[in-house]
């Protein structure tokens, strides 16, 4: 089984995440969790390289960048986990691509972006994506005072990227939406929910 979480910054998905592996491991599945970009030392170094505030990066280097570590972690770490039979969850996957680099830096048109995704992910698309839906307003009472690269994008850039994901929560079956206002423990309940009638029952 292979889960996606996706949101912008702040929407609480690590959180999510950690309560979602602890339920997973208590049915006697094996998780493995990575973050995205990250993972393989490959990726977690071109993640060092996207996200230093110091950096001026073109969007479409950029674009190719996440696609890099992408396609590094999936290779290394995803098909074969996914080989054994284990449960991967990653921390934003392809669809980040599409809201950020597609809808918010609008680097290349979708239609390219599309295509770039899918040779990134060796072709392999999540089963399920939970997407914690935020508001800009919401998300910037919790980010982070110190900010990485991506984080200084301005308001214009945010909305976008999240205008990005409220499409693709339409168009796409496997997108799960949460409200990641709710209090830790009901959306956790809801993805569980979920995942249990899905899998499980
Ligand atoms: P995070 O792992 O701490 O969420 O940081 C990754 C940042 O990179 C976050 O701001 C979202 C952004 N991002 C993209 O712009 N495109 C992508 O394809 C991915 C995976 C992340």
């Amino acid at each position: 089984m292979f889960i996606t979480f996706e949101g912008i910054d702040g929407s609480g998905k690590s959180t999510q995440i950690e309560k979602l592996r602890n339920r997973l491991e208590k049915k006697g599945a094996h998780v493995d969790v990575y973050r995205d970009p990250g993972g393989p030392v490959v990726s977690e170094q071109i993640r060092e390289i996207l996200l230093n505030p110091d950096f001026e990066i073109d969007s479409v280097t950029e674009l190719l960048l996440f696609s890099a570590a992408r396609s590094q972690l999936m290779a290394k770490n995803v098909m074969p986990g996914l080989k054994d039979g284990k449960v991967i969850i990653l921390d934003r996957f392809f669809d980040s691509t599409t809201a950020y680099q597609g809808f918010g830096r609008k680097s290349v048109p979708l239609q390219e972006i599309h295509n770039l995704n899918a040779i990134a992910s060796h072709k392999r698309k999540p089963d399920l994506t939970i997407y914690m839906k935020l508001s800009l307003t919401d998300a910037k009472k919790r980010m982070a005072k110190t900010k990485d690269r991506m984080e200084l994008a301005g308001d214009d850039f945010f909305e976008k990227v999240i205008q990005g994901y409220n499409k693709l929560a339409e168009r796409e079956d496997r997108f799960f939406t949460v409200d990641a206002t709710e209090p830790v423990s009901k959306v956790h309940d809801q993805i569980w929910q979920c995942i249990n009638s899905r899998y499980y029952s």
